[in-house]
């Protein structure tokens, strides 16, 4: 093959990719449930239920989740450092911990507390943290 066949073969396969990237990044879903009203909307809401109901089975799949369950949305923060499984990284290994150990240890931070040389990397973290979060996040890392 010469030179300007492959160039040619390179752009067309670019130009495939970019216009299928393009159709799936197109917002049009976001755009059909905005610009659903009249019967489309009834039809939704016959479904799903209306807003109320929406918020109403939010709530009471939360309230039933366990703390595990719920400390698993919030480990999505610590992930980067600490791995998806706890198995370390920028942060030291948590699997293996005890909910207590690692409860502990995030209450500790959240006060400020040093307890090794990075701790001013984890008192930001617990900062955001409630104290039912640390519970949680406590019950799932012990799921490791
Ligand atoms: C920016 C990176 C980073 C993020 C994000 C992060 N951590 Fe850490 N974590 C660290 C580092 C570094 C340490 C060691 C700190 C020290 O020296 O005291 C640490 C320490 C810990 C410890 C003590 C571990 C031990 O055995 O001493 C716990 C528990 C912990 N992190 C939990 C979490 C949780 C829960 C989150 C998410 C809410 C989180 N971390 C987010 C970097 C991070």
């Amino acid at each position: 093959m010469n030179i300007p066949t492959i160039n040619i073969i390179v752009f067309t396969v670019f130009a495939f990719g970019l216009s299928i990237w393009a159709m799936q990044h197109n917002g049009r879903e976001k755009a059909s449930v905005s610009a659903c009203y009249g019967e489309c909307y009834e039809k939704y809401e016959a479904s799903n239920g209306g807003v109320v109901e929406i918020a109403q089975a939010q709530a009471a799949a939360k309230a039933v989740a366990s703390p595990a369950e719920l400390g698993k949305g919030i480990y999505a923060g610590c992930v980067a450092c600490h791995g998806p499984n706890g198995g370390g990284g920028v942060g030291p290994q948590l699997a293996g911990q005890s909910a207590d150990a690692i409860l502990g240890k995030l209450q500790r931070y959240g006060k400020g507390e040093t307890l090794g040389p990075q701790s001013a990397l984890m008192w930001s973290q617990a900062a955001q943290l409630s104290p039912g979060d640390m519970e949680n996040i406590s019950a799932y890392v012990a799921t490791f």
